[in-house]
This record gives structure tokens, sequence and C-alpha cells, in this order.
């Protein structure tokens, strides 16, 4: 099937997820993708290009806390990544922080609602737009989440990515770009008419060079964690180019995404109950509770900031030989990338944070036993 009809054909088939997505962001059209990483990508070439410049040395501000892949993707689209320090409450970055990132050079700043979390993001939007900086909202942890104003998040920037892929919110493949400024349509459009993608490797080599990554950048934390070594960004960069086919993939079963999108109500209120569940058993305890997700309505993963970051390491080692998962998300993304971009908080938010499961695999027993297990294990870990 050739690409254009293969995109109507994707279109029909999520007809009612387009027009729930639309109605809730106030958007004009979405682009489906296999990857909210795709949806970066593409995002990032239309702020190049309305920028005006199309500037070789064009830069994005993305928030130290996150997950590699945004910046991954910048690279591939040849716009530098900046990274703005973070709110040691939230793990999220002000707008005082994103400022300070500011260049020349700046064509998009990336807001990732991390965690499920939100924010009053109307300074930002203001801000964006007296210096024709584009604003992409992450929406891949948050789906369904609501504003501080009881509107939903990907509403207030131009752009909004979404994630369908595995550990999200619906795990059923795919993400999406939501064009929310009406006057990036064209850009858009012009872009979809006069390019395809750049190929695409097979799933199966994928799978592998993914493996390969996900190995690379845990021994690279590894090491930056135990503070074996203060600089890994040279080792990285070095390597990064072979991972970059990993970012763009198309929307491969369409389908799926329709018949999970009537769950998505469901499916937040069993993560937003195990939320509950946790805070209440971790109400008292030698850590600080992220509680965000009570006002947003999602809850990506239950998220602590333990007061005793020498011994995380060993503590989430316990909890996992009590049989929960446990991890210990995002190292600061500045190290891999851009050292040069200080971000002291998002250092010490990363030796202190623990995220726990609330998704389809875990139940109230699960939750509880599970909540039961950091309880027991921080009295002996407690600095
Ligand atoms: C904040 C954020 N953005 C983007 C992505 C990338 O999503 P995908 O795997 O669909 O490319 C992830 C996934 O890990 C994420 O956590």
């Amino acid at each position: 099937m050739s690409s254009l009809l293969q995109k109507a054909e994707t279109s029909k088939i999520l007809q009612p997820v387009e027009a729930d997505l639309l109605r809730e962001s106030g958007g004009a059209a979405i682009e489906w993708y296999g990857r909210a990483a795709t949806a970066l990508y593409r995002a990032y070439t239309i702020a190049r290009k309305s920028s005006g410049a199309e500037a070789k040395e064009a830069e994005v501000i993305l928030p130290s806390i996150s997950c590699a892949t945004p910046a991954n993707a910048a690279l591939l689209a040849g716009v530098t990544p900046r990274f703005a320090d973070i709110d040691p409450r939230t793990g999220m970055p002000t707008l005082q922080n994103i400022q300070q990132c500011w260049t020349p050079q700046t064509c998009a700043v990336v807001f990732i609602h991390l965690f499920g979390q939100t924010a009053d993001l109307r300074s930002l939007a203001e801000w964006c737009r007296a210096r024709n900086v584009l604003l992409i909202e992450d929406m891949a942890q948050a789906l369904g989440a609501r504003l501080p104003d009881g509107t939903a998040a990907g509403s207030v920037g131009d752009l909004s990515v979404y994630s369908f892929n595995p550990t999200k919110i619906l795990e059923c493949g795919g993400g999406a770009l939501l064009i929310r400024s009406p006057k990036l349509v064209p850009i858009c459009t012009t872009l979809a008419g006069s390019d395809t993608l750049p190929p695409e490797i097979d799933d199966a080599q994928a799978k592998t060079l993914s493996l390969s990554y996900r190995n690379l950048h845990h021994s690279l934390v590894a090491l930056l964690r135990t503070r074996a070594v203060d600089e890994v960004s040279t080792a990285f960069l070095k390597l990064q180019p072979a991972f970059r086919p990993l970012y763009l993939r198309h929307m491969k079963d369409p389908a799926a995404l329709a018949v999970a999108w009537p769950q998505l109500q469901q499916v937040l209120e069993h993560r937003y109950r195990n939320a509950q569940q946790y805070d209440e058993i971790l109400a008292e305890g030698n850590w600080q509770r992220i509680s965000q997700w009570q006002r947003s309505g999602v809850c990506w993963r239950y998220s602590l900031l333990v007061n005793f970051s020498e011994k995380l390491v060993e503590f989430s080692e316990a909890i996992r030989r009590d049989g929960f998962h446990v991890s210990n998300l995002y190292w600061p993304v500045n190290d891999f990338f851009r050292p040069s971009d200080p971000c002291p908080n998002a250092d010490e938010f990363a030796r202190r944070i623990v995220n726990l499961w609330v998704d389809q695999t875990v139940d109230r027993q699960w939750v509880e036993k599970c909540a039961r297990s950091l309880v027991r294990n921080a009295s002996r870990f407690a600095a």
C-alpha cells in the first residue's frame, strides 16, 4: 500500500480517537506515527521551519529530568538539545529554569508532563509566543491529565506529542503529533506531502538496537550514580548516532489503539486507586511524596523522593528482592548530551527518586504489600 493510502486508512480507523483528542485539546490536525519519538522528530522539524531561520544551530530546550528519547530525537532532526534544571518538588522545570536556557537559536521548548503531573502553562506559552519559540507538550506520561484550571493537558502548546507504547498509560502501540496552532498546519501539510520519513529499520533490528541502547544507558547511569566517573557524554555522543534509526517508526496497528481507546477512563481510575493506596500507607516515612497526580487525575508511576540518597540502590534492590517492581527514573539527561548545562537540582532529584507501579499488572493487594515492603526496608536503610 502506498504511504498516502496507508495514512488515509489509519486516519479512518482512528477517527473516534482523533475526534476526542482534537476536541479536548482544541487541536487542528493529527499525524499518526509508531512512536512519540517520531512525532517529536517531526515537531522539531516544524519548529526549525517555523522559526524562519532553519538555522543549522537551532536549539530546543528540554527538561533535564526525562527519558532520553526527546533529546535523541532532537539530534536526529539536527537540533541541539539544551537542558533546563527542575523544581526539586516536582522534577519539572519552572518558567525561570526554561528562561535561563534561552538563546537566539532557541526554536522550541518541550514541556514534559512528568509522571502524570501538570502545571499552569499559560505564562510559559505567552513567553514562547513573544519569542517565536514553539511550545511542545509531551503527553507520553499524562494521557487524560487535567491542568490546574481543569482544562486538558495538551491544550496549551502549539504542538502535543502522544505515546501509546509499552510502559505508557495505554500500551497498544503508536504515537501521535497533534497540531494545535492553525498556522502550523500548512507547514505540516507541505512536510507530509514532500518528504517521507527517512527509511525505517525492521522490527528485529530495532529490538536488538533497542536492547543495546538500554544496556549502554544502564551501564553509564550506574557509573555516574556510584560516582565511579563524572563524565560520560564523550563516550555516549560518540556512540549515539548508531541508535538514531530507533526513533523513526510508522504506525503499525491503528486498530489496536481504536480498541484500547474506550478503556482509557477505566485504566486511569485503576491507576488512581492504586496511587491512593500507596499514598495511605506511605504517608509517614523518610521521604517526600510527589502527590500532584491527585490534581491532574493521572498517575503514571507513584513516585517518592527518599531522604537517604546514598542508600537508594540498596533500598531499591531490597524491594526487588521482596518481589516488587521499582525503578529510579530518570537520570539527568544533560549528563549524556550536554554536561555544560548545569542542573544541580536534577542531580539531587535523580539520586532520590523511587517510582512504583500502578498499571494494569498490579492490583490493590500487590500495591499494599509493595508499600509495606518500602516501609519495612526504609527503617533499615534510613540515614
Ligand atoms: C516523556 C516521554 N516522551 C517521549 C517518550 C517516547 O515515547 P515512544 O516510545 O512512543 O517514542 C517517552 C517514552 O519513554 C517518554 O517518557
